[in-house]
C-alpha cells in the first residue's frame, strides 16, 4: 500500500452550506449549524491524526451579525458548548485552540472561556496541533486592526514607518507567528473568499466543492489534499524547465 503524501501544514476552511443542508431536510437552519459544529470536531481530529499542524475555520464573520437573533444566538451557544468541552479535553488530546477576530462584542462568558482555552494552549507544546477559530472575524477588519496597532506603536515611538515590511506587518495580525495556509477549502459551492484571511491567502491554493459543510467528510478532505498535491505552485516564478 502506498503511503499518503504529506498534507499541507496549514489548512483553512470556510464552513459553508449549513443552512442549505438543514433546509434540504426540512429542518431549521440552526440544526445545520449544529451538524456543522459536529463536523468541525471530526475534521479537526482527522487533520491532527494525518499530521496537519494548523486548521483555521471561519465560524462567524463580522458580517454574520446581520442574521436573525435566533441564528446568531444558536451559533454562539454551539461555540460555548465546544469551548466548555475543550477546556476538559484539550490537554488530553493535545489540541491547542486560538481565536482570530475582534472579541470585543462577544459575550463576556465566551470571552472568559476563550481566555481559559488560551491559557491551556500556552501549556501545550508549540508543535502540538492547533485549531484557529475565526470569530467575529473579517479579513479587512483584521488588516485595519493591525494597521491601527502599528500606527499607535509609531506614535508612541516604539516603531518607525520605514521599518514596516511584510514580516513586521504579519506580526500585527491575528495570525501572528502562524504560517500562511497552503490550502483553503470552501464547501457549499460558492467561488469566493468572503473576507476570509485576505492577507494570509496570497499564495494559498483554493479547493471549492459543492458538498455542503456538514457532509464534508474525511474522504473528501483526502481528495482536497490530493488535488492540492497535484497543483503546480510557482509563487509568481516559473518552472525550472521553462527558464
Ligand atoms: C455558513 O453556512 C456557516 C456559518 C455562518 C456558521 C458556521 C458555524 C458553525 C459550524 C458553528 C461553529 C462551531 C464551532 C464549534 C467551530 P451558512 O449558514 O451560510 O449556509 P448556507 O450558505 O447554506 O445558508
Amino acid at each position: 500500500m502506498q503511503d499518503k503524501p504529506t498534507p499541507p501544514r496549514h489548512i483553512a476552511i470556510i464552513m459553508d452550506g449549513n443552512g442549505r443542508w438543514a433546509k434540504g431536510r426540512g429542518l431549521p437552519r440552526t440544526v445545520g449549524h449544529k451538524a456543522g459544529a459536529e463536523n468541525f470536531r471530526k475534521i479537526a481530529t482527522y487533520c491532527k491524526n494525518i499530521g496537519v499542524k494548523y486548521l483555521t475555520v471561519y465560524a462567524f464573520s463580522t458580517e454574520n451579525w446581520k442574521r436573525s437573533e435566533v441564528e446568531v444566538s444558536a451559533i454562539m451557544t454551539l461555540l460555548k458548548r465546544y469551548l466548555l468541552e475543550a477546556v476538559d479535553s484539550m490537554e488530553r488530546d493535545r489540541i491547542r485552540l486560538h481565536f482570530f477576530g475582534d472579541m470585543t462584542p462577544i459575550s463576556p462568558e465566551l470571552r472568559a472561556l476563550a481566555r481559559e482555552t488560551d491559557g491551556i494552549s500556552g501549556r501545550l507544546a508549540a508543535d502540538d496541533f492547533q485549531a484557529n477559530v475565526c470569530l467575529n472575524y473579517g479579513g479587512r477588519d483584521e488588516l485595519l486592526r493591525a494597521a491601527r496597532r502599528f500606527a499607535a506603536d509609531c506614535a508612541a515611538g516604539r516603531r518607525y514607518p520605514n521599518e514596516l515590511d511584510e514580516t513586521l506587518f504579519s506580526s500585527y495580525l491575528d495570525s501572528a507567528g502562524i504560517p500562511d495556509p497552503e490550502l483553503i477549502i470552501r464547501p457549499g459551492g460558492e467561488q469566493r473568499l468572503s473576507n476570509f484571511l485576505l492577507w494570509q491567502c496570497a499564495y494559498a491554493e483554493l479547493y471549492v466543492t459543492d458538498t455542503l459543510w456538514p457532509d464534508f467528510g474525511e474522504r473528501e478532505l483526502d481528495q482536497a489534499i490530493a488535488a492540492f498535491q497535484r497543483r503546480d505552485r510557482r509563487f509568481g516564478g516559473v518552472k525550472e524547465s521553462e527558464t
